[in-house]
């Protein structure tokens, strides 16, 4: 799934939340990395570990490319941006297998922006490129205490189960083709 500019056309978006809250869409770039820096610094260290389900004690160079670094064929990631003040407000990523029948995807907004229905926009968003690529499902992996993921999930239609092996965890997985 690597971007090229006709697909970098295609998945922007111009979203408007409540209040007239403008917001902009747009596939991350290889020199996204202050951005994402920025982004990072504005998320609180439970919202890293709900995200990255570990204490995340630096930002590495190494780190910050492996956020950004969409060039393998198989990874998409979108962007938010406040039009008002063009600060990255949030990313889903979605990882397809290399057969791309299947795609996983993870998401991360900046803590003092959650509940405004962000979220909810970019996972819609994310599911749209992945039907759109021909996947037939989607997954994820949620910690049992992160209540709002899981509880958007269930109403995005995702089927959610305990993982056998790690019960800290819940797999999730949205069927794309009746979606
Ligand atoms: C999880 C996360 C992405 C959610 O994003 P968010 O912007 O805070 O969530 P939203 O405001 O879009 O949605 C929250 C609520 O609206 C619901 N909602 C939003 N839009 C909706 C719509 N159009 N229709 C129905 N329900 C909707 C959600 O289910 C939820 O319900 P509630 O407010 O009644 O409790 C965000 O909190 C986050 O980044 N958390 C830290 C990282 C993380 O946990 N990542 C997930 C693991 S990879």
């Amino acid at each position: 799934m690597s971007i090229d500019r006709s697909a970098d056309l295609q998945w922007q978006r111009h979203l408007v939340l409540g209040d007239g809250w403008r917001i902009f869409v747009r596939p991350i770039k290889q020199n996204d990395d202050l951005m994402i820096r920025d982004l990072l610094a504005h998320v609180s260290k439970e919202d890293l570990r709900l995200r990255f389900f570990d204490s995340i004690k630096e930002f590495s160079p190494q780190f910050i490319a492996g956020l950004i670094d969409i060039g393998g064929l198989h990874v998409t990631a979108l962007v938010a941006i406040d039009e008002a003040s063009s600060e990255m407000l949030g990313v889903v990523w979605l990882h397809a297998d290399a057969l791309r029948k299947s795609g996983e995807y993870a998401i991360l907004l900046r803590s003092d922006i959650k509940g405004k229905g962000l979220g909810w926009d970019l996972m819609q968003l994310m599911i749209e490129h992945a039907k759109s690529e021909g996947l037939s499902r989607i997954d994820g992996q949620i910690l049992q205490e992160n209540s709002i993921m899981l509880k958007m999930c269930r109403e995005l239609g995702f089927e959610v189960k305990t993982d056998l092996e790690d019960r800290g965890v819940c797999n999730v997985a949205l069927m794309l083709e009746d979606y």
